[in-house]
């Protein structure tokens, strides 16, 4: 737990290097300040209904203090008196079943239709695609499109009320049931295995925006973080261009691919055009150090923790499911250095 609320320091605090995109954290995780087409739909909805309820709670709440002032005991002689006995009267009895009746069919119109405009939205053609894939404890996320593979970070454009241009999110599970939600961004929507769930989201803002898993998925499903990093569609396409190349393996690491192959960790994660590294168990690592965390955001991706993290996951993440692979310290050494020239 002490480590979860270090890593959320760890976010608010980061100062990250120079770098074309929007920095700005997003870090409310708030209804009530979207963002977003749908998170701004369901804000809307959600300001009707409390607004009909604190009218039936002043009109509910006004009438009993009205009663409790007008009809109290105001003395010993109220004791012997007997109020009048009312059986039954048409008028209030139409009063508490027609109104209610009118309001419920009130909302369920207006939940109706946002529930269309949420499920059925109408795309534009130029609309993103991003297929987002929920492991224990992490995210896989493919752009279908561009033949683009990353994880946790899931890079978007900047869409604008004019000149629109939504992402459409494909949500899948490859384990148990997860939960993907991006407050400012959109709705809970769940990850179910073996069924695809469908969610768009349509950023008015650039940033870094924050979400978690939501959906009790085991021991770390606290620390299955989400980072929604919207960018103009320039920068963007910036981004996708440099997922596309395959960094070029330096002779100076030969030695920490080497080593990365050996220990079998090409077995559970893939690096494009390096033979042995074809796993789908864990993350791509084919453009590792290009993210600015690691462990699904338990912490940042940096020399230290990747260090940390190489010598033993389990310190960082306890209960993933990358096992200690008893490396030794010259085996970390050299994989990191190796690591971080996957850019
Ligand atoms: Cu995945 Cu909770």
């Amino acid at each position: 737990m002490g480590f979860t609320f270090a890593a959320l320091l760890g976010f608010l605090s980061w100062a990250p290097v120079a770098r074309a995109q929007d920095s700005t954290i997003r870090a409310i995780q708030n209804i009530f300040d979207p963002l977003s087409a749908p998170a701004e739909t369901l804000y809307q909805v959600s300001l009707l209904v409390m607004a009909v309820c604190a009218v039936i709670f002043l009109v509910v709440g006004g009438l009993l203090t009205y009663a409790i002032i007008r009809y109290r005991r105001r003395g010993p002689e109220d004791d012997h008196e007997e109020p009048p006995q009312v059986y039954g009267s048409a008028a209030i009895e139409l009063a508490w079943t027609v109104p209610p009746i009118l309001i419920v069919v009130m909302l369920v119109l207006v939940t109706a239709r946002t529930i269309g405009e949420i499920q059925h939205p109408k795309m534009p053609d130029a609309a993103e695609q991003v297929r987002i894939i929920g492991h224990r404890y992490w995210w896989e996320v493919r752009y279908p499109k561009h033949d683009v593979v990353t994880a946790n970070e899931i890079h978007v454009p900047l869409s604008s009320r004019t000149n629109r241009l939504p992402t459409q999110m494909v949500l899948e599970s490859a384990d148990v049931i997860h939960g993907f939600w991006v407050p400012q961004l959109n709705g809970k929507t769940m990850l179910v295995p073996n069924y695809r769930n469908t969610m768009w989201i349509e950023p008015y803002a650039t940033g870094i925006y924050l979400g978690n898993c939501t959906v009790l998925c085991g021991q770390q499903h606290a620390n299955m973080l989400i980072r929604v990093i919207v960018d103009t569609p320039e920068v963007y396409q910036k981004w996708l261009e440099s997922q596309k190349q395959v960094p070029v393996a330096e002779p100076q690491v030969a030695e920490g691919q080497q080593q990365f192959i050996a220990n079998s960790c090409g077995t559970c994660h893939h690096i494009e055009n390096v033979r042995g590294a074809t796993g789908v168990f864990g993350p791509d690592l084919t453009h590792f150090s290009g993210r600015a965390t690691l462990g699904s955001g338990v912490a940042l991706n940096d020399d230290q923790h990747l260090r940390s993290w190489l010598v033993n996951p389990q310190d960082l993440k306890p209960g993933c499911l990358m096992p200690n692979m008893q490396l030794s310290s010259n085996q970390v050494d050299s994989i990191l250095a190796y690591l971080r020239t996957l850019k």
